[in-house]
């Protein structure tokens, strides 16, 4: 994805783990090449930052492609659009596809794909054969194709033993496991949050305990293999607390929220509409709360999307039988901030870009994002326009599906340009391939 041309990113304020500073960004052949207050631009190709932020692209952890199997929902090319335009340079592909992500044949597959699309794709991996939990897949084989997240995502390793020896072999690869954890024999059959909405709604609700329990359990297995743990969208305040706990302990364990975790509640699916339904569910005003305080006081490390296409009519069905899952690539950014920042006054617009950006870079080991914006560095940049405001309406999107819980919504910050190895792939909010 190289680029042999000269850009100058002029005007904007530069930020990254570093703090701020006023400068121009000098680019060439994919590598920030100049970083100071005020740079000619010669023959380069000037990008305008003025009024703007210029920060290290974001890094998505979490992201279904669907790609290969259910390309009516999404592509790799067209998610990697919806990435670019939320100002991602880098996501990592969930192995829940059709065939799963579970050998080095189809990890290629993925990687292959991913070099026509508008963002770095990157891809976990799963930690069982078919992430059906009863035997492990070929880890050693994907951790030499560069995978370094292992995740059966979309269901959790209910067994513990072979959770326990999933661990140990992926210690020895220097690999992490991030896991969705959902007991599946307290979450079956269920289609929402149990509490008073579910009883209300007459649906089927999931304990909180559901997730609780497996991140109780994991934290113990962390302990007793020290290996590295990743939970995956914690939705309950119960979890934070433990993870914090975990973390207070010394334990090699991080965690991500997603951004409808900490926007929506469990009373969204008052009107059955299964736009709102979503693995794991839509919780309580309270563990809202407890998870944006979690994301604002580093007890979560990042903000990760769950990019979660479906088809319309597989969205329309009824609230029970249609599939879980949201749109986030182009909405994460402007809800953390308006959210956190603005509304719940938690955190700063850094800390926001931290969870964004260089802390996810950090987890998944991604030398190339999350800056710092330096000379020397892969030029993977996002500017943003951090005043502007505008309504999600859902359907202008790049995704191929629709399914945004947001809609009608007006939030601040938007994405002007995306730069991708030096390439701008995003320029005044529009997607250039
Ligand atoms: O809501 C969800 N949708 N949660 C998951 O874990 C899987 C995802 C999907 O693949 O649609």
């Amino acid at each position: 994805m190289n680029s042999d041309r000269r850009w100058l990113i002029r005007g904007g304020e530069v930020l990254d783990a570093g703090g701020r500073r006023r400068a121009d960004v000098a680019i060439e052949d994919g590598r920030i090449t100049h970083v100071a207050p005020s740079i000619e631009p010669g023959d380069a190709a000037v990008l305008d930052a003025g009024g703007a932020l210029v920060t290290p692209g974001l890094v998505d952890l979490h992201t279904h492609l669907r790609q290969p199997g259910k390309e009516e929902a999404e592509t790799i090319e067209s998610g990697g659009r919806a990435a670019a335009l939320g100002g991602y340079t880098a996501v990592l592909a969930m192995p829940n596809t059709t065939p799963p992500i579970d050998t080095a044949a189809v990890v290629r597959e993925v990687l292959e794909l991913g070099r026509a699309a508008p963002c770095d794709v990157h891809t976990t991996a799963a930690i069982t054969v078919g992430r059906r939990g009863e035997q492990l897949a070929p880890m050693a084989e994907m951790a030499d194709l560069g995978v370094r997240i292992f995740t059966d995502d979309g269901t959790g390793v209910q067994d513990d033993r072979l959770m326990r020896r999933a661990l140990e072999y992926a210690a020895g690869l220097g690999a992490t496991l991030a896991q969705h954890c959902e007991v599946t024999s307290l979450s079956e059959g269920t289609c929402m949050h149990e509490g008073e909405w579910s009883s209300r709604l007459g649906l089927q609700g999931q304990p909180s305990e559901a997730e609780e329990l497996m991140v109780m359990r994991d934290i113990a297995l962390a302990r007793m293999t020290g290996a590295k743990v990743h939970f995956q969208h914690m939705s309950t305040a119960g979890s934070v607390a433990m993870i914090a706990a975990a973390k207070a302990a010394g334990l090699f364990v991080t965690a991500e929220a997603a951004p409808h975790h900490f926007t929506l509640t469990d009373a969204c699916c008052a009107g059955y509409d299964a736009t709102f339904k979503v693995h794991p569910p839509l919780r309580t005003a309270d563990d809202v709360d407890a998870i944006a305080r979690g994301i604002a006081d580093g007890t979560l490390d990042a903000i990760a999307t769950d990019h979660a296409p479906h088809p319309p009519e597989e969205k329309e069905r009824p609230f029970d039988h249609a599939p879980p899952g949201m749109l986030g690539l182009e909405y994460a950014l402007a809800l953390a901030l308006t959210e956190l920042v603005d509304e719940r006054e938690l955190m700063s617009e850094d800390e926001v870009l931290a969870r964004l950006s260089w802390q996810p870079a950090a987890i998944a080991g991604l030398e190339h994002h999350g800056g710092p914006v330096v000379a020397g560095s892969a030029a993977n940049l996002c500017v943003i326009d951090p005043t502007e405001r505008w309504t999600i309406d859902g359907s202008g999107g790049a995704s191929l599906s629709r399914n945004v819980p947001y809609v009608g919504r007006t939030v601040r910050g938007r994405v002007r340009h995306t730069i991708c190895f030096g390439e701008p792939v995003v320029t005044d909010g529009k997607a250039m391939r």
